[in-house]
Protein backbone atom coordinates (compact mmCIF):
# COMPACT_ATOMS: atom_id res chain seq x y z
CA UNK A 1 0.00 0.00 0.00
CA UNK A 2 2.73 2.32 0.72
CA UNK A 3 4.28 1.45 -2.54
CA UNK A 4 0.92 2.53 -4.06
CA UNK A 5 0.64 5.09 -2.26
CA UNK A 6 4.00 6.56 -3.65
CA UNK A 7 2.87 5.80 -7.08
CA UNK A 8 -0.36 7.97 -6.19
CA UNK A 9 1.71 10.47 -5.17
CA UNK A 10 4.71 10.90 -7.87
CA UNK A 11 2.00 10.51 -10.59
CA UNK A 12 0.07 13.85 -9.19
CA UNK A 13 3.58 15.32 -8.57
CA UNK A 14 4.08 15.02 -12.49
CA UNK A 15 0.87 16.19 -12.89
CA UNK A 16 1.98 19.83 -11.46
CA UNK A 17 -0.32 18.62 -8.39
CA UNK A 18 -4.07 18.42 -9.09
CA UNK A 19 -5.59 19.61 -6.35
CA UNK A 20 -9.34 19.32 -4.48
CA UNK A 21 -10.68 22.71 -4.82
CA UNK A 22 -13.69 23.17 -2.48
CA UNK A 23 -16.81 25.33 -1.87
CA UNK A 24 -19.71 26.09 0.48
CA UNK A 25 -22.86 26.95 -1.92
CA UNK A 26 -25.78 28.52 0.71
CA UNK A 27 -28.87 28.59 -1.14
CA UNK A 28 -31.17 31.25 0.52
CA UNK A 29 -33.89 34.16 -0.51
CA UNK A 30 -31.99 37.62 0.15
CA UNK A 31 -33.23 40.94 -1.00
CA UNK A 32 -31.54 42.40 -3.62
CA UNK A 33 -31.54 46.27 -4.23
CA UNK A 34 -31.97 46.96 -8.47
CA UNK A 35 -33.87 49.41 -10.13
CA UNK A 36 -34.89 50.89 -6.96
CA UNK A 37 -36.91 48.09 -5.66
CA UNK A 38 -36.07 45.51 -3.04
CA UNK A 39 -36.36 42.28 -4.48
CA UNK A 40 -36.62 38.89 -3.27
CA UNK A 41 -34.10 36.58 -4.79
CA UNK A 42 -32.97 32.91 -4.67
CA UNK A 43 -29.36 33.46 -4.62
CA UNK A 44 -26.17 31.43 -3.75
CA UNK A 45 -23.92 33.14 -0.90
CA UNK A 46 -26.08 36.72 -0.91
CA UNK A 47 -24.36 36.93 -4.47
CA UNK A 48 -25.90 37.76 -7.65
CA UNK A 49 -24.84 36.36 -9.50
CA UNK A 50 -22.74 33.29 -7.49
CA UNK A 51 -19.06 32.96 -6.81
CA UNK A 52 -16.96 32.24 -9.32
CA UNK A 53 -15.18 28.44 -9.25
CA UNK A 54 -11.15 28.20 -10.17
CA UNK A 55 -9.93 25.24 -11.31
CA UNK A 56 -6.68 24.17 -13.06
CA UNK A 57 -7.38 21.72 -15.47
CA UNK A 58 -7.28 17.91 -13.77
CA UNK A 59 -8.42 19.50 -10.34
CA UNK A 60 -11.59 17.83 -8.53
CA UNK A 61 -14.46 19.39 -6.84
CA UNK A 62 -16.34 19.49 -4.05
CA UNK A 63 -19.32 21.83 -3.77
CA UNK A 64 -21.37 21.31 -0.80
CA UNK A 65 -25.23 22.79 -1.37
CA UNK A 66 -27.03 23.97 1.63
CA UNK A 67 -30.23 24.68 0.39
CA UNK A 68 -31.54 27.63 2.49
CA UNK A 69 -34.33 28.17 0.21
CA UNK A 70 -38.07 26.93 -0.19
CA UNK A 71 -37.19 25.27 -3.35
CA UNK A 72 -36.48 21.77 -4.51
CA UNK A 73 -32.63 22.30 -5.86
CA UNK A 74 -30.24 21.03 -8.02
CA UNK A 75 -26.56 22.34 -9.44
CA UNK A 76 -25.37 21.97 -12.87
CA UNK A 77 -21.98 21.63 -14.35
CA UNK A 78 -22.90 23.11 -17.42
CA UNK A 79 -20.12 22.22 -20.05
CA UNK A 80 -18.35 20.01 -17.75
CA UNK A 81 -17.63 16.23 -19.13
CA UNK A 82 -18.38 14.32 -16.09
CA UNK A 83 -16.76 11.50 -16.88
CA UNK A 84 -18.87 8.25 -16.11
CA UNK A 85 -19.74 10.54 -13.42
CA UNK A 86 -23.75 11.32 -14.54
CA UNK A 87 -24.68 11.24 -10.90
CA UNK A 88 -23.34 14.39 -10.61
CA UNK A 89 -24.51 16.28 -13.30
CA UNK A 90 -27.15 18.17 -11.31
CA UNK A 91 -30.14 18.26 -13.83
CA UNK A 92 -33.01 18.09 -11.75
CA UNK A 93 -35.36 14.93 -11.92
CA UNK A 94 -33.25 13.72 -15.23
CA UNK A 95 -29.75 12.84 -12.88
CA UNK A 96 -31.57 13.31 -9.69
CA UNK A 97 -33.88 14.38 -6.84
CA UNK A 98 -33.96 18.07 -6.04
CA UNK A 99 -32.43 18.80 -2.55
CA UNK A 100 -34.99 19.28 -0.55
CA UNK A 101 -34.83 22.67 1.15
CA UNK A 102 -32.94 22.38 4.64
CA UNK A 103 -30.95 19.67 3.25
CA UNK A 104 -27.49 19.51 2.26
CA UNK A 105 -25.62 17.67 -0.89
CA UNK A 106 -22.27 17.96 -1.58
CA UNK A 107 -21.12 17.52 -5.86
CA UNK A 108 -17.98 15.64 -6.05
CA UNK A 109 -16.21 15.84 -9.74
CA UNK A 110 -13.53 16.24 -11.87
CA UNK A 111 -12.30 18.62 -14.38
CA UNK A 112 -10.37 16.76 -17.24
CA UNK A 113 -9.37 18.00 -20.82
CA UNK A 114 -11.12 21.20 -20.73
CA UNK A 115 -9.51 24.22 -20.73
CA UNK A 116 -11.62 27.91 -20.87
CA UNK A 117 -15.02 29.26 -19.13
CA UNK A 118 -17.83 27.17 -18.08
CA UNK A 119 -20.28 28.27 -16.01
CA UNK A 120 -22.35 26.40 -13.24
CA UNK A 121 -25.83 26.75 -12.50
CA UNK A 122 -29.84 25.64 -10.85
CA UNK A 123 -31.54 22.97 -12.48
CA UNK A 124 -35.00 22.70 -11.78
CA UNK A 125 -37.48 24.60 -13.23
CA UNK A 126 -36.11 28.45 -13.84
CA UNK A 127 -34.25 29.09 -10.96
CA UNK A 128 -31.13 29.16 -12.71
CA UNK A 129 -32.06 32.67 -13.88
CA UNK A 130 -30.87 34.15 -10.60
CA UNK A 131 -28.70 31.11 -9.31
CA UNK A 132 -25.43 30.88 -11.47
CA UNK A 133 -21.77 31.84 -11.69
CA UNK A 134 -19.03 31.16 -13.78
CA UNK A 135 -16.40 28.21 -13.80
CA UNK A 136 -12.78 29.19 -14.88
CA UNK A 137 -10.46 25.94 -15.84
CA UNK A 138 -6.97 27.11 -16.57
CA UNK A 139 -4.64 25.32 -17.87
CA UNK A 140 -2.64 23.26 -15.59
CA UNK A 141 0.72 23.83 -16.06
CA UNK A 142 -0.07 28.07 -15.89
CA UNK A 143 -0.98 30.89 -18.06
CA UNK A 144 2.20 30.55 -20.04
CA UNK A 145 0.82 27.35 -21.58
CA UNK A 146 -2.47 29.76 -23.16
CA UNK A 147 -1.96 29.42 -26.67
CA UNK A 148 -2.03 33.45 -26.91
CA UNK A 149 -0.93 35.79 -25.57
CA UNK A 150 -0.74 35.75 -21.60
CA UNK A 151 -2.86 37.76 -20.78
CA UNK A 152 -2.14 40.08 -17.85
CA UNK A 153 -5.92 39.72 -16.25
CA UNK A 154 -8.46 37.67 -16.24
CA UNK A 155 -12.42 39.47 -16.31
CA UNK A 156 -15.37 37.43 -15.95
CA UNK A 157 -18.14 39.18 -17.84
CA UNK A 158 -21.50 37.25 -16.71
CA UNK A 159 -24.62 38.57 -19.36
CA UNK A 160 -28.13 38.04 -16.94
CA UNK A 161 -31.10 39.07 -15.95
CA UNK A 162 -33.10 40.68 -13.20
CA UNK A 163 -36.42 39.01 -12.81
CA UNK A 164 -38.77 40.61 -9.88
CA UNK A 165 -41.70 37.70 -10.24
CA UNK A 166 -41.11 34.34 -7.92
CA UNK A 167 -38.99 32.40 -10.50
CA UNK A 168 -41.25 29.52 -9.42
CA UNK A 169 -44.34 30.48 -10.71
CA UNK A 170 -42.23 31.57 -13.84
CA UNK A 171 -42.06 28.45 -14.24
CA UNK A 172 -45.28 27.12 -13.53
CA UNK A 173 -46.63 29.70 -16.30
CA UNK A 174 -43.84 28.25 -18.96
CA UNK A 175 -45.07 24.57 -18.51
CA UNK A 176 -48.56 25.67 -18.86
CA UNK A 177 -47.30 27.18 -22.09
CA UNK A 178 -48.11 30.83 -21.09
CA UNK A 179 -44.99 32.75 -22.15
CA UNK A 180 -45.57 36.32 -21.37
CA UNK A 181 -43.35 37.01 -18.51
CA UNK A 182 -40.58 39.19 -18.67
CA UNK A 183 -37.50 40.30 -16.68
CA UNK A 184 -37.59 43.91 -15.40
CA UNK A 185 -33.60 44.44 -16.99
CA UNK A 186 -30.54 42.62 -18.48
CA UNK A 187 -27.75 42.95 -16.68
CA UNK A 188 -23.46 42.67 -17.00
CA UNK A 189 -22.24 40.92 -13.76
CA UNK A 190 -25.15 41.69 -11.73
CA UNK A 191 -25.81 44.96 -12.46
CA UNK A 192 -28.17 47.02 -15.09
CA UNK A 193 -26.35 49.47 -15.48
CA UNK A 194 -27.48 53.53 -16.10
CA UNK A 195 -29.88 53.36 -19.19
CA UNK A 196 -32.26 52.17 -16.53
CA UNK A 197 -34.43 54.57 -15.21
CA UNK A 198 -33.72 54.71 -11.62
CA UNK A 199 -30.57 52.15 -11.75
CA UNK A 200 -29.38 55.23 -13.20
CA UNK A 201 -26.28 56.21 -12.58
CA UNK A 202 -22.58 55.53 -13.72
CA UNK A 203 -21.45 54.09 -10.52
CA UNK A 204 -24.54 51.44 -10.59
CA UNK A 205 -22.74 50.13 -13.38
CA UNK A 206 -20.42 47.22 -14.18
CA UNK A 207 -16.93 49.22 -14.85
CA UNK A 208 -14.02 47.52 -15.52
CA UNK A 209 -10.86 49.27 -14.44
CA UNK A 210 -8.00 48.60 -17.01
CA UNK A 211 -4.48 49.96 -17.56
CA UNK A 212 -3.32 51.46 -20.94
CA UNK A 213 -1.57 48.39 -23.08
CA UNK A 214 -2.25 45.38 -21.49
CA UNK A 215 -4.10 42.32 -22.50
CA UNK A 216 -7.20 41.12 -20.38
CA UNK A 217 -8.77 38.43 -20.90
CA UNK A 218 -12.67 38.25 -20.88
CA UNK A 219 -14.76 35.16 -19.66
CA UNK A 220 -18.29 35.86 -21.31
CA UNK A 221 -21.36 33.71 -19.89
CA UNK A 222 -24.81 34.34 -21.26
CA UNK A 223 -26.93 32.91 -18.27
CA UNK A 224 -30.00 34.88 -19.31
CA UNK A 225 -33.26 33.02 -19.90
CA UNK A 226 -34.36 34.96 -22.54
CA UNK A 227 -32.36 36.21 -25.06
CA UNK A 228 -29.12 35.99 -27.12
CA UNK A 229 -26.75 39.25 -26.82
CA UNK A 230 -24.30 41.03 -28.81
CA UNK A 231 -21.49 42.44 -26.82
CA UNK A 232 -19.67 45.45 -28.08
CA UNK A 233 -17.13 47.74 -26.40
CA UNK A 234 -16.70 51.08 -27.81
CA UNK A 235 -13.49 51.60 -29.56
CA UNK A 236 -12.23 48.08 -29.17
CA UNK A 237 -11.78 45.10 -30.68
CA UNK A 238 -12.12 40.71 -29.57
CA UNK A 239 -10.14 38.57 -30.17
CA UNK A 240 -12.15 35.22 -29.74
CA UNK A 241 -9.81 32.45 -28.27
CA UNK A 242 -12.20 29.79 -27.15
CA UNK A 243 -15.94 28.78 -26.61
CA UNK A 244 -17.61 26.21 -24.25
CA UNK A 245 -13.91 25.68 -22.93
CA UNK A 246 -12.06 24.97 -25.92
CA UNK A 247 -9.61 26.69 -28.01
CA UNK A 248 -10.55 27.99 -31.13
CA UNK A 249 -8.19 29.79 -33.82
CA UNK A 250 -7.61 32.87 -33.01
CA UNK A 251 -10.99 35.06 -34.22
CA UNK A 252 -11.05 39.14 -34.30
CA UNK A 253 -14.03 41.09 -34.09
CA UNK A 254 -15.51 44.21 -32.95
CA UNK A 255 -18.81 42.32 -32.13
CA UNK A 256 -19.38 38.76 -29.83
CA UNK A 257 -22.80 36.59 -30.19
CA UNK A 258 -23.80 35.08 -27.39
CA UNK A 259 -26.53 32.76 -26.78
CA UNK A 260 -28.07 31.62 -23.55
CA UNK A 261 -25.68 28.28 -22.50
CA UNK A 262 -22.70 29.28 -24.69
CA UNK A 263 -19.36 30.68 -23.20
CA UNK A 264 -17.03 32.98 -24.85
CA UNK A 265 -13.14 33.74 -24.18
CA UNK A 266 -12.18 36.55 -25.66
CA UNK A 267 -8.84 38.87 -25.57
CA UNK A 268 -9.42 42.82 -25.03
CA UNK A 269 -6.50 44.47 -25.47
CA UNK A 270 -6.43 48.43 -23.82
CA UNK A 271 -4.80 50.39 -26.81
CA UNK A 272 -7.74 52.82 -27.19
CA UNK A 273 -6.77 56.72 -27.55
CA UNK A 274 -7.41 58.77 -25.77
CA UNK A 275 -7.35 56.29 -22.14
CA UNK A 276 -10.61 57.31 -21.17
CA UNK A 277 -14.07 55.50 -20.71
CA UNK A 278 -15.93 53.30 -23.11
CA UNK A 279 -19.24 51.58 -22.99
CA UNK A 280 -19.23 47.93 -23.11
CA UNK A 281 -22.95 47.32 -24.04
CA UNK A 282 -25.26 43.73 -24.45
CA UNK A 283 -28.14 44.15 -26.17
CA UNK A 284 -30.63 41.47 -26.99
CA UNK A 285 -31.39 40.36 -30.53
CA UNK A 286 -35.42 39.46 -31.12
CA UNK A 287 -37.05 37.66 -33.14
CA UNK A 288 -38.37 38.80 -36.44
CA UNK A 289 -41.81 40.33 -36.99
CA UNK A 290 -44.72 38.66 -36.47
CA UNK A 291 -43.40 36.66 -33.85
CA UNK A 292 -44.27 38.61 -30.69
CA UNK A 293 -41.81 40.93 -29.85
CA UNK A 294 -40.69 41.65 -26.12
CA UNK A 295 -39.13 44.40 -24.48
CA UNK A 296 -35.80 45.40 -26.09
CA UNK A 297 -33.48 44.51 -23.55
CA UNK A 298 -29.77 46.79 -23.21
CA UNK A 299 -27.66 46.59 -20.46
CA UNK A 300 -23.92 48.38 -20.33
CA UNK A 301 -21.29 48.90 -18.38
CA UNK A 302 -17.76 50.74 -18.55
CA UNK A 303 -14.51 49.92 -19.44
CA UNK A 304 -12.55 53.12 -17.67
CA UNK A 305 -8.70 53.38 -17.92
CA UNK A 306 -6.81 54.24 -14.89
CA UNK A 307 -5.01 57.18 -17.23
CA UNK A 308 -8.39 58.62 -17.58
CA UNK A 309 -10.15 61.54 -15.77
CA UNK A 310 -7.73 62.26 -13.28
CA UNK A 311 -8.69 61.07 -9.49
CA UNK A 312 -10.33 64.78 -8.26
CA UNK A 313 -12.91 64.48 -11.31
CA UNK A 314 -13.34 61.13 -10.69
CA UNK A 315 -16.07 61.31 -8.77
CA UNK A 316 -17.60 64.00 -10.04
CA UNK A 317 -17.91 62.03 -13.28
CA UNK A 318 -19.02 58.92 -12.27
CA UNK A 319 -21.90 60.10 -10.17
CA UNK A 320 -23.68 62.20 -13.16
CA UNK A 321 -21.73 63.10 -16.44
CA UNK A 322 -21.94 60.40 -19.02
CA UNK A 323 -20.85 62.75 -21.98
CA UNK A 324 -17.14 62.04 -21.58
CA UNK A 325 -18.01 57.40 -22.32
CA UNK A 326 -17.97 56.29 -25.89
CA UNK A 327 -21.11 54.48 -27.17
CA UNK A 328 -20.39 51.83 -29.41
CA UNK A 329 -22.77 50.89 -32.72
CA UNK A 330 -24.69 47.92 -31.80
CA UNK A 331 -26.46 45.87 -34.13
CA UNK A 332 -30.03 46.21 -35.20
CA UNK A 333 -31.83 44.07 -33.01
CA UNK A 334 -32.97 41.56 -35.57
CA UNK A 335 -30.03 41.23 -37.50
CA UNK A 336 -29.74 37.40 -37.43
CA UNK A 337 -27.07 37.66 -39.53
CA UNK A 338 -24.08 38.88 -37.15
CA UNK A 339 -25.05 36.05 -35.27
CA UNK A 340 -24.99 33.67 -38.08
CA UNK A 341 -21.46 34.43 -39.09
CA UNK A 342 -20.10 34.81 -35.70
CA UNK A 343 -21.19 31.54 -35.17
CA UNK A 344 -19.85 30.33 -38.43
CA UNK A 345 -16.48 32.09 -38.08
CA UNK A 346 -15.14 29.56 -35.43
CA UNK A 347 -13.03 26.99 -36.07
CA UNK A 348 -10.81 24.46 -33.97
CA UNK A 349 -7.36 25.68 -32.97
CA UNK A 350 -6.84 21.90 -32.32
CA UNK A 351 -8.81 19.70 -34.36
CA UNK A 352 -9.46 16.64 -33.72
CA UNK A 353 -10.35 13.62 -36.52
CA UNK A 354 -13.90 14.11 -37.17
CA UNK A 355 -15.71 10.36 -36.79
CA UNK A 356 -16.76 9.58 -40.60
CA UNK A 357 -18.69 6.77 -39.36
CA UNK A 358 -22.26 7.62 -38.79
CA UNK A 359 -24.07 4.86 -36.36
CA UNK A 360 -27.17 7.31 -35.82
CA UNK A 361 -28.29 10.04 -38.03
CA UNK A 362 -31.50 12.52 -35.97
CA UNK A 363 -33.04 14.81 -37.65
CA UNK A 364 -34.34 17.14 -34.92
CA UNK A 365 -37.26 19.59 -35.75
CA UNK A 366 -37.18 22.23 -33.14
CA UNK A 367 -40.55 24.02 -32.62
CA UNK A 368 -43.58 25.82 -30.59
CA UNK A 369 -46.62 23.56 -30.43
CA UNK A 370 -50.31 23.97 -29.16
CA UNK A 371 -51.74 22.14 -26.22
CA UNK A 372 -55.62 22.19 -25.73
CA UNK A 373 -56.49 21.80 -22.12
CA UNK A 374 -59.56 19.98 -21.55
CA UNK A 375 -62.71 22.01 -21.95
CA UNK A 376 -60.82 25.00 -24.13
CA UNK A 377 -62.50 25.13 -27.51
CA UNK A 378 -60.04 27.48 -29.48
CA UNK A 379 -56.42 27.14 -28.14
CA UNK A 380 -54.08 27.90 -30.91
CA UNK A 381 -52.93 31.30 -29.22
CA UNK A 382 -49.86 32.30 -27.53
CA UNK A 383 -51.29 31.43 -24.20
CA UNK A 384 -50.98 27.86 -24.90
CA UNK A 385 -47.26 27.43 -26.80
CA UNK A 386 -45.13 24.58 -25.82
CA UNK A 387 -41.96 24.02 -27.02
CA UNK A 388 -41.33 20.54 -28.41
CA UNK A 389 -38.80 18.22 -30.46
CA UNK A 390 -40.56 16.48 -33.19
CA UNK A 391 -43.78 16.98 -32.27
CA UNK A 392 -43.18 16.07 -28.25
CA UNK A 393 -42.98 18.39 -25.78
CA UNK A 394 -41.00 16.94 -23.13
CA UNK A 395 -42.48 16.51 -19.36
CA UNK A 396 -39.86 15.68 -16.48
CA UNK A 397 -40.69 12.19 -14.20
CA UNK A 398 -42.54 13.45 -11.08
CA UNK A 399 -41.56 10.40 -9.10
CA UNK A 400 -38.31 8.85 -10.48
CA UNK A 401 -35.67 10.45 -11.64
CA UNK A 402 -34.23 9.19 -15.04
CA UNK A 403 -31.02 8.04 -14.71
CA UNK A 404 -32.41 6.01 -11.45
CA UNK A 405 -34.83 4.36 -13.27
CA UNK A 406 -32.05 3.80 -16.01
CA UNK A 407 -29.65 2.60 -13.95
CA UNK A 408 -32.45 -0.21 -11.61
CA UNK A 409 -33.08 -1.01 -15.26
CA UNK A 410 -36.35 0.11 -14.22
CA UNK A 411 -37.45 2.60 -16.91
CA UNK A 412 -40.67 0.99 -17.80
CA UNK A 413 -41.78 2.47 -14.11
CA UNK A 414 -41.51 6.14 -15.75
CA UNK A 415 -45.31 6.69 -16.75
CA UNK A 416 -45.20 9.20 -19.44
CA UNK A 417 -41.72 7.82 -21.15
CA UNK A 418 -41.66 7.62 -24.96
CA UNK A 419 -39.09 7.04 -27.62
CA UNK A 420 -38.38 10.25 -28.81
CA UNK A 421 -39.06 9.64 -33.37
CA UNK A 422 -35.55 9.94 -34.87
CA UNK A 423 -37.54 12.56 -37.72
CA UNK A 424 -40.08 15.01 -37.61
CA UNK A 425 -43.34 13.17 -37.70
CA UNK A 426 -44.17 15.15 -41.59
CA UNK A 427 -40.82 15.40 -42.72
CA UNK A 428 -41.71 17.95 -45.83
CA UNK A 429 -44.57 19.98 -44.44
CA UNK A 430 -43.28 20.11 -40.65
CA UNK A 431 -42.72 23.80 -40.55
CA UNK A 432 -46.10 24.84 -42.60
CA UNK A 433 -48.66 25.09 -39.06
CA UNK A 434 -48.35 25.13 -36.27
CA UNK A 435 -49.41 22.06 -35.09
CA UNK A 436 -50.44 20.13 -31.93
CA UNK A 437 -48.09 18.96 -29.49
CA UNK A 438 -48.05 15.91 -27.07
CA UNK A 439 -46.48 15.96 -23.76
CA UNK A 440 -44.00 12.87 -22.80
CA UNK A 441 -41.10 11.84 -21.20
CA UNK A 442 -39.45 11.57 -24.25
CA UNK A 443 -35.97 9.61 -24.63
CA UNK A 444 -33.90 8.39 -27.31
CA UNK A 445 -31.38 5.37 -26.43
CA UNK A 446 -27.47 5.10 -27.85
CA UNK A 447 -25.22 2.39 -27.13
CA UNK A 448 -22.10 2.98 -26.16
CA UNK A 449 -19.36 4.41 -28.77
CA UNK A 450 -21.84 4.89 -31.07
CA UNK A 451 -21.10 8.31 -33.25
CA UNK A 452 -24.23 10.44 -33.26
CA UNK A 453 -24.82 12.85 -35.83
CA UNK A 454 -27.96 15.27 -35.24
CA UNK A 455 -29.41 17.89 -37.74
CA UNK A 456 -31.25 20.62 -35.69
CA UNK A 457 -33.90 22.21 -37.94
CA UNK A 458 -35.12 25.71 -36.49
CA UNK A 459 -38.78 26.57 -38.21
CA UNK A 460 -38.73 27.98 -41.58
CA UNK A 461 -42.00 29.94 -41.39
CA UNK A 462 -42.28 33.46 -40.92
CA UNK A 463 -42.64 32.66 -37.45
CA UNK A 464 -39.40 31.82 -36.17
CA UNK A 465 -36.79 31.81 -33.93
CA UNK A 466 -33.41 30.63 -33.02
CA UNK A 467 -32.79 28.02 -30.82
CA UNK A 468 -29.26 26.97 -28.50
CA UNK A 469 -29.31 23.65 -28.20
CA UNK A 470 -27.31 21.86 -24.95
CA UNK A 471 -26.20 18.43 -24.96
CA UNK A 472 -25.13 17.32 -21.23
CA UNK A 473 -22.11 15.17 -20.61
CA UNK A 474 -20.55 15.75 -23.98
CA UNK A 475 -18.84 18.43 -26.19
CA UNK A 476 -20.56 17.77 -30.36
CA UNK A 477 -18.21 18.75 -33.05
CA UNK A 478 -20.54 21.58 -35.10
CA UNK A 479 -20.14 20.48 -38.33
CA UNK A 480 -22.30 23.15 -40.36
CA UNK A 481 -24.98 25.71 -40.26
CA UNK A 482 -27.47 27.11 -42.71
CA UNK A 483 -30.88 29.12 -43.57
CA UNK A 484 -33.59 27.01 -45.27
CA UNK A 485 -34.76 23.49 -44.50
CA UNK A 486 -31.78 21.35 -44.48
CA UNK A 487 -31.67 19.32 -47.50
CA UNK A 488 -29.62 15.99 -47.01
CA UNK A 489 -27.82 15.93 -50.54
CA UNK A 490 -26.66 19.01 -50.91
CA UNK A 491 -25.25 20.32 -47.53
CA UNK A 492 -23.26 17.78 -46.37
CA UNK A 493 -20.69 19.25 -48.50
CA UNK A 494 -20.60 21.97 -46.32
CA UNK A 495 -19.73 20.29 -43.79
CA UNK A 496 -16.81 21.15 -42.19
CA UNK A 497 -14.45 18.11 -41.61
CA UNK A 498 -11.21 19.46 -41.13
CA UNK A 499 -11.82 22.24 -38.14
CA UNK A 500 -15.09 22.43 -36.60
CA UNK A 501 -15.30 23.71 -33.21
CA UNK A 502 -16.14 21.69 -30.18
CA UNK A 503 -19.28 22.76 -28.36
CA UNK A 504 -21.26 21.95 -25.65
CA UNK A 505 -24.33 24.29 -27.16
CA UNK A 506 -25.08 24.97 -30.60
CA UNK A 507 -27.15 28.13 -31.48
CA UNK A 508 -29.48 26.96 -34.26
CA UNK A 509 -30.23 29.89 -36.58
CA UNK A 510 -33.48 30.99 -37.18
CA UNK A 511 -35.24 30.21 -40.53
CA UNK A 512 -32.21 27.82 -40.34
CA UNK A 513 -30.61 24.48 -39.48
CA UNK A 514 -27.06 22.90 -37.85
CA UNK A 515 -25.65 19.81 -37.59
CA UNK A 516 -23.36 18.39 -34.97
CA UNK A 517 -21.47 15.09 -33.99
CA UNK A 518 -20.64 13.25 -30.99
CA UNK A 519 -19.49 10.13 -29.86
CA UNK A 520 -21.29 8.39 -27.01
CA UNK A 521 -18.59 7.56 -24.91
CA UNK A 522 -20.30 8.68 -21.48
CA UNK A 523 -22.85 6.18 -19.69
CA UNK A 524 -25.34 7.97 -18.24
CA UNK A 525 -29.01 9.88 -18.80
CA UNK A 526 -27.71 13.17 -20.24
CA UNK A 527 -30.34 15.82 -20.71
CA UNK A 528 -30.23 17.38 -24.02
CA UNK A 529 -32.53 20.86 -24.39
CA UNK A 530 -32.99 24.43 -25.86
CA UNK A 531 -31.37 26.64 -23.45
CA UNK A 532 -34.00 29.23 -23.77
CA UNK A 533 -35.93 28.92 -20.32
CA UNK A 534 -39.05 29.59 -22.20
CA UNK A 535 -38.60 26.73 -24.36
CA UNK A 536 -36.77 24.65 -21.97
CA UNK A 537 -39.55 24.60 -19.95
CA UNK A 538 -42.15 23.71 -21.86
CA UNK A 539 -40.75 21.04 -23.27
CA UNK A 540 -37.86 21.51 -26.00
CA UNK A 541 -36.40 18.83 -24.83
CA UNK A 542 -35.07 15.48 -24.45
CA UNK A 543 -32.79 12.70 -22.59
CA UNK A 544 -30.29 10.44 -24.34
CA UNK A 545 -29.74 7.36 -22.24
CA UNK A 546 -26.14 6.32 -23.44
CA UNK A 547 -25.87 2.63 -22.78
CA UNK A 548 -22.48 1.19 -20.70
CA UNK A 549 -19.92 -0.53 -22.66
CA UNK A 550 -18.17 -3.55 -22.58
CA UNK A 551 -15.71 -2.61 -19.92
CA UNK A 552 -15.39 -1.98 -16.36
CA UNK A 553 -14.00 1.77 -17.19
CA UNK A 554 -17.05 2.16 -19.99
CA UNK A 555 -19.61 1.58 -16.71
CA UNK A 556 -21.34 4.02 -14.80
CA UNK A 557 -20.54 3.33 -11.36
CA UNK A 558 -23.28 3.35 -8.47
CA UNK A 559 -24.44 6.68 -6.95
CA UNK A 560 -23.00 8.57 -4.10
CA UNK A 561 -24.62 7.20 -0.46
CA UNK A 562 -25.70 10.41 0.05
CA UNK A 563 -27.40 10.79 -2.99
CA UNK A 564 -30.73 12.96 -2.41
CA UNK A 565 -34.43 10.84 -2.92
CA UNK A 566 -37.61 11.85 -3.89
CA UNK A 567 -39.07 9.80 -0.65
CA UNK A 568 -40.36 12.19 1.37
CA UNK A 569 -40.07 15.11 -1.33
CA UNK A 570 -42.74 17.85 -0.25
CA UNK A 571 -44.65 17.69 -2.85
CA UNK A 572 -45.62 21.92 -2.14
CA UNK A 573 -42.52 22.33 -3.38
CA UNK A 574 -43.04 21.67 -7.34
CA UNK A 575 -40.18 21.38 -9.53
CU1 LIG B 1 -27.04 24.87 -18.81
CU2 LIG B 1 -29.39 21.57 -18.93
O1 LIG B 1 -28.21 23.25 -18.85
Amino acid sequence: AVLVMFFVAAALAAAGGAELVEHTFVVSQVKLNRLCNDTLVTVVNGQFPGPAIEVNEGDSVAVQVVNKSPYGLTIHWHGVKLQLNCWADGAGMITQCPIQPNKNFTYRFDVAGQKGTLWWHAHVGSLRASIHGALIIRPRSGASSYPFPKPDKEIPIVIGEWWEMDLDQLDKNLRNGYHLDMPRAATINGKPGDLYNCSGTVKDSNIVKVEHGKTYLLRIVNAALSSEYYLKIAGHKFTVVAADANYVKPYITDVIAIAPGETVDALLVTDAHPAGRYYMVAKASQSPKPVPQIPLFITRGIVQYSEGPRKEEEKALSDSSTSSIMAPEMPDEHDAATSFYFHGNLTSLQPQPVPANVHEHLFYALDGGFFCRKGESSCNNDTNMMGMVNNVSFQLPTTTPLLQAHYHGNMSSIGTLRELPDRAPRMFNYSETLEPTSKATSVRRLRYNATVEIVFQSPVLADTYANPMHLHGHDFLVLAQGFGQYNAETDVATYNLVDPPVRNTVHVPLFGWAAVRFVTNNPGVWFMHCHFGHHSSSGMAAAFVVENGPTLDSTLPPPPEDFPSCKTYNSLHRF
